[in-house]
């Protein structure tokens, strides 16, 4: 029987103010949200040294690495199934998929949030809706958007990843900003300019917030 009646939820034995207590501070979600190339997984990972540093508990969550495993893309997964298995599973950059990536995601982030974790996320994430799933399954409070606000004439000129050139030149199809839409988040916790300012300050912007919530102490 798959009947969801028949599945329950298990409450941890070890309680999240006990491993809160223990860490030193509070779980929570930073969901960098921004267009390829605008420093998400640069600022991710900078405060995640930082974090580190402190001894504090921290996860990234990035999105080429995510689409490497949790959510591989059709044709990389390879299964007793074959390409059926393939086909239902794995994600591509589809409207539908995108929301199923992002569904996925935040499901694991609010797994490490439970657990007393900082979960960093780095995901394009473009869809406002896909979003604003993701804060609703948290409590208040909890999910921290931060709208990496980056000009896309500068994450074109970054380009690191040779992208947005591949994207202009129609090599990739439904590239966000280029021919496929980002939506700017409407009411994001923090706004980083991240254009005009080097990581490590916009590293400390975050911390900032994290003191005046209480997250950090
Ligand atoms: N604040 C910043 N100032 C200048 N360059 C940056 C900054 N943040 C990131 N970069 C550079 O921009 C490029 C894209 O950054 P990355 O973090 O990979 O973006 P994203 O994860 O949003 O796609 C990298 O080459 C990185 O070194
Ligand atoms: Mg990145």
């Amino acid at each position: 029987m798959n009947n969801d009646a028949n599945i329950t939820w298990h409450e941890h034995s070890v309680s999240r103010e006990m491993r809160e207590k223990k860490n030193g501070h509070k779980g929570c979600v930073i969901w960098f949200t921004g267009l390829s190339g605008s420093g998400k997984s640069t600022i991710a990972n900078t405060l995640d040294h930082m974090f580190h540093k402190d001894g504090f508990q921290s996860v990234v969550l990035d999105g080429d690495n995510v689409r490497h495993g949790l959510n591989a893309g059709q044709g990389m997964l390879n299964d007793t199934h074959g390409e059926e298995f393939s086909k239902r599973f794995g994600l591509g950059f589809s409207a539908i998929d995108r929301e199923e990536n992002i569904r996925r995601i935040g499901a694991v982030a609010e797994i490490f949030t439970q657990t007393g974790v900082i979960a960093l996320t780095a995901f394009i994430s473009p869809y406002r809706i896909d979003r604003d799933k993701v804060r609703n399954t948290l409590k208040e409070g909890e999910f921290i958007e931060v709208f990496v606000d980056t000009p896309i004439e500068v994450c074109e000129q970054r380009d690191p990843k040779g992208l947005y050139k591949k994207a202009r030149a129609g090599e990739i199809k439904g590239f966000t900003g280029i021919d496929d839409p980002y939506e700017v988040p409407l009411a994001p916790e923090l706004i980083l300019l991240a254009a005009k300012k080097t990581p490590d300050i916009l590293a400390d912007e975050v911390i900032t917030f994290l003191k005046k919530k209480g997250i950090l102490s």
